[in-house]
């Protein structure tokens, strides 16, 4: 590959970096927002950084030129998640996520009120995403739930369903991610957390994919948080991660 086109691919992957801000205070996201401004894509606020930093956070990412995934997972009655996804759209986020399990209307109305909203604030309509089945279960906890079905056929047909629904794309583990690419088409978005670089040592390697090989199986986005922010050098790290995404769209 020319030295060209290769520095177009390592933009257009950076672009598809995800990393998770998962740290307590504005300060500390910021700082590292400041940092890795130029060596991912976008930066993702979940729970924890939004109950102790509020929209303020969001905003602050936005001043910056950077570009925002709202991690908050909604799940309540239709009207409710919808208006929340509404107040999302006008902070300007690209992307935001609710439960699919949620309902078929849960998540068509959140469709239409973000497009709605998107158009009367004239800012860019958010990606929106569904949760299947969140990574940290297994067959038996839905079992005890009441989901008999295996955890890869409950992620297809939660899947299928967000598609349905007019949803962008799903949140999937490495795991999942060809055979909703497989069901649910080229087009359909899957963001991959639980990714390790090939050089990080791993526990438990099968509940895990390097970006490498989560990008050959199809997944849009990664995901990643603390193989950057624990690294001796976030910056390095991340570009390391870059550089490995890459590799996985080469031929094998
Ligand atoms: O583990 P790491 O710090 O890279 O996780 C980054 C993000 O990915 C977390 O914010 C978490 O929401 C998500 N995650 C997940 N499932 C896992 C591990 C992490 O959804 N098994």
């Amino acid at each position: 590959m020319g030295s060209a086109s290769n520095s177009k691919s390592i933009v257009s992957m950076r672009k598809r970096l995800i990393f998770a801000l998962d740290v307590p205070t504005q300060r500390e996201a910021l700082e590292l927002v400041d940092a890795l401004a130029g060596e991912v894509g976008v930066f993702k606020v979940g729970k924890q950084l939004f109950v102790s930093s509020g929209p303020e956070i969001v905003k602050q990412i936005r001043r910056r030129g950077g570009d925002v995934f709202l991690d908050l997972k909604f799940h309540d009655i239709p009207r409710t998640v919808a208006k929340a996804a509404a107040e999302a759209t006008k902070l300007d986020v690209a992307m935001l996520d609710v439960h699919a399990s949620g309902s078929v209307e849960m998540m068509r109305e959140t469709v239409r009120e973000v497009a709605k909203t998107a158009r009367d604030e004239r800012v860019k309509r958010p990606k929106l995403l569904a949760i299947t089945v969140l990574t940290s279960l297994n067959r038996s906890d839905l079992s005890r739930v009441g989901v008999k079905s295996t955890v890869e056929s409950q992620v297809t047909r939660l899947a299928k369903l967000a598609r349905l629904c007019g949803m962008d794309g799903v949140v999937a583990s490495p795991l999942e991610v060809a055979r909703i690419r497989r069901e649910c088409g080229s087009r359909f978005l899957i963001v991959t957390p639980g990714v390790r670089p090939a050089s990080s040592d791993v526990e438990d390697q099968k509940r895990v994919m390097t970006p490498e090989q989560a990008i050959r199986a199809g997944a849009k986005y990664l995901v990643v948080g603390s193989p950057i922010r624990n690294a001796p050098d976030p910056v390095q790290a991340a570009r390391d991660i870059v550089a490995e995404m890459q590799r996985g769209t080469r031929l094998p």
